[in-house]
């Protein structure tokens, strides 16, 4: 390979560039799953040994939690009791529970992480996290959720990765990796179709054996692969039958299938049937005993596992046996994690914490995304940044995602507080600004969006005060920028045309207001790009109808604890395969903002894409090869993206698929040779009549762009 390229620059000067211009490799040859410190096979002999000494009652003992968060510790066998905590963004910190717990950063929300678009960063976040665990003798993080954002309405999309599940996956991998390379285990949830919170324990979701395969399953898979040694299963039901109990999804597809060795246990409280549970492949039910907040939930009686094991096996319907696989594989994942060798908590991992306050300022400033921005209104100029107004919901108190994955953090930076030591004093904040305020501002600052939790799903519609409140500032001050914070998509098509800048900013931890002032002060040039669709109206979105007629949403804890009173309904994944930006494009509903979007303030020209061998057979990969030039005046970071588009198939396929991305850095004027490669399996689809992937022979497109919607060069691949 030799290029030469032609640099004008007072004098006219050819420069001749061979192998020295930078290459970027990405591929997946580069990740190294996680090993454990104790093979499998050592850590089953000795599972066994232990085993072999307790009685059948003190194996029953272990197959159900205690005290809420805990597993079962016998010190006359040298099994420590081991503390479980959520969630995927940080340590939640339950100092009920656990005294000896100290603090936890809050990190943006995985969502947040997602939109880094960088693998890397999921590695330093997670390791961070597993760190904090240490730290908080947590041994086990429940954490990561990774279900697909289907409806923008999930009351727990912040939680999760986003809506494609090759994205999902690359990501997933390397935060499994970062977290158990620090002696923490990781825990994949929510396991299996848990993609709505709205009545979560009375939902069926409805799917199809090539949905589950090709976009619900790969996250999991990559986690399996990636080496996660915990699955914890979802409240819902899939076909007809409660996750947690489901011998299909554990059994079949996660033991089977993806070849899961680790521990899995239910989500809390979510099974009813011991001998389902303990015949569904399940080895851990949590948290064991009853829910002493919900008198209503405990009216279905006691079917715990360990109140009723025993019994089941005088009665001949569960075995010893069972029991025994159940608690040897908690055993054996605690053992081969080094876990009965060592202590958890290390106290002086919180001297790691200064560096994990980087870590989150670091996703913050990648994962943010800049959605609109006209007539480069931003950054701010010298006489817009002199006069800040800062108006809206969440100015001085951090928007954050609740429930189990809330993350209080310290020295949390409001937005007000990080504008000002960005901008100085100047900048402003009023809670019922006047009209010649907003007039007289250089600039306004408006907050809206939406504090998400799990238990509930939020409206994808605005409160009516925050629509309002974009809407008079329109109309007063064109000098301003939108900010949202939520956990998902929000319908802002109303006045998406009026305001000249829109910034995404989801939940971004404790100290992810300086990375926004950043932003709008052009100190970080802005690289996140969506890992969701965000929809013109909810209507247009493939989960639409999920809630049954006559439903509506709720906030609160009520609809768990009303929950056993709901009769079970189904969720319809009619639309099969095509959710996200596969439903958009074959529908042909242009969204509001689509998938892998996401601005910059500086600009980028893609090149000279080549498919050096464009031949290939079914079991091959192919390489792609291409040039990405900064051709603006800044330096930036650019997330290219090639999705593989089927031309000619015997079933329905997505117009388009992701199957490779690199996020690369470039200085002003750089550019940089890019190589991606695929795999045979990203040109493959599930096959329900073999029940395997296939991958057809045919001519398939390779389409390089910025964006879903925005392909810059097409290559071309024939599989004989
Ligand atoms: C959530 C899980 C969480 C568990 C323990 C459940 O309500 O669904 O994600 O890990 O509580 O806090």
């Amino acid at each position: 390979m030799k290029r030469i390229l032609i640099t004008l620059c007072g004098l006219c000067l050819l420069t001749f560039y061979s192998f020295s211009q930078p290459t970027v490799k990405m591929g997946k040859n580069s990740f190294k799953p996680f090993k454990t410190p104790i093979s499998l096979a050592v850590a089953d002999k000795r599972a066994d040994s232990i085993l072999s000494l307790m009685t059948i009652d003190e194996k029953i003992e272990m197959i159900g939690g205690h005290n809420s968060f805990f597993t079962q510790g016998f010190k006359k066998y040298n099994i420590p009791e081991f503390y479980f905590s959520d969630a995927t963004q940080g340590v939640h910190i339950r100092k009920n529970l656990d005294s000896s717990t100290q603090k936890s950063t809050a990190f943006p929300c995985p969502l947040a992480l997602t939109a880094t678009w960088n693998p890397s960063l999921a590695n330093s976040f997670a390791k961070s996290i597993g760190e904090e665990c240490r730290a908080n003798n947590v041994a086990v993080l429940l954490g990561p959720g990774m279900n697909i954002y289907r409806i923008s309405q999930n009351g727990r999309n912040f939680e999760y990765f986003g809506e494609d599940p090759f994205l999902a996956a690359r990501m997933i991998e390397n935060y499994v990796v970062g977290m158990q390379s620090t002696g923490t285990i990781t825990t994949l949830k929510h396991f299996l179709c848990n993609n709505t919170d709205f009545h979560r324990r009375r939902t069926n979701s409805v799917v199809d054996e090539r949905a589950i395969h090709e976009i619900y399953l790969p996250a999991f898979k990559a986690g399996v692969d990636a080496g996660a040694m915990a699955v914890m299963t979802s409240y819902n039901q899939v076909n007809g039958e409660w996750s947690g109990q489901n011998s299909y999804v554990i059994n079949q597809l996660l033991k089977k299938e993806l070849g899961f060795k680790g521990l899995v246990m239910t989500d809390w409280w979510s099974v009813y049937d011991p001998e389902k549970v303990i015949k569904s492949g399940l080895d851990l039910e949590m948290p064991g005993d009853k829910n002493p907040n919900d008198p209503q939930f405990n009216e279905l009686g006691d079917t715990y596992l360990r109140t009723n094991a025993a019994r089941l096996i005088k009665e001949g319907k569960v075995t010893e046996a069972d029991v025994n696989r159940m608690a040897k594989n908690s055993m054996r994942t605690f053992i081969a994690m080094g876990l009965y060798d060592r202590p958890v908590k290390v106290e002086s991992y919180l001297e790691k914490y200064p560096e994990h306050e980087k870590v989150a300022l670091q996703t913050a400033r990648e994962g943010i995304v800049l959605l609109r921005n006209e007539k480069n209104i931003l950054p701010l100029t010298p006489t817009a940044k002199k006069n800040i107004l800062v108006v809206g919901k969440y100015v001085e108190n951090i928007a954050r995602g609740l429930g189990s994955a809330e993350v209080l953090g310290y020295n949390n930076i409001s937005m007000i507080d990080a504008l000002r030591a960005e901008f100085g004093p100047t900048v402003v904040y009023d809670k019922n600004p006047t009209d010649e305020q907003l007039k007289a501002a250089s600039f306004v600052v408006v907050s809206i969006g939406t504090s998400d939790s799990e238990g509930w799903d939020k409206s994808f519609n605005l409160p009516a005060e925050s629509n309002a409140l974009v809407e008079k500032v329109t109309k007063l001050n064109n000098n301003m920028v939108v900010v949202v914070n939520a956990g998902g998509g929000l319908k802002m098509t109303d006045w998406n045309t009026k305001v000249p800048a829109i910034i995404y900013a989801w939940y971004a931890g404790q100290n992810g207001y300086t990375a926004l002032a950043e932003i709008l002060s052009g100190k970080t040039n802005p690289s996140g790009k969506l890992p969701i669709t965000i929809e013109k109206k909810f209507e247009d979105s493939p989960g639409a109808n999920y809630m049954p007629v006559g439903m509506e949403l709720y906030t609160g804890w009520k609809g768990d604890y009303i929950a056993p009173k709901i009769p079970v309904f189904d969720i319809n994944y009619k639309e099969g395969i095509f959710v996200g930006y596969r439903w958009y494009e074959s529908k042909k509903i242009e969204p509001l903002y689509p998938f892998g979007f996401g601005l910059s303030y500086t600009t980028f020209e893609y090149s000279n894409l080549k498919v050096p061998k464009s031949e290939i057979s079914k079991t091959e990969g192919v390489t792609v090869e291409f040039e990405l030039k900064n051709t603006g005046k800044r330096a930036g970071a650019e997330v290219a993206q090639l999705y593989v588009q089927a031309l000619k198939s015997s079933v329905k396929r997505p117009i388009k698929e992701l199957k490779a991305f690199a996020k690369v850095e470039l200085k002003a004027g750089e550019s940089k040779i890019v190589t991606l490669k695929l795999k045979s399996n990203d040109f493959a689809y599930w096959d329900v009549k073999s029940h395997a992937w296939a991958v057809e022979a045919g001519n398939y497109n390779l389409l390089l762009g910025s964006a879903s919607n925005n392909i810059k060069q097409t290559g071309k691949v024939t599989i004989k």
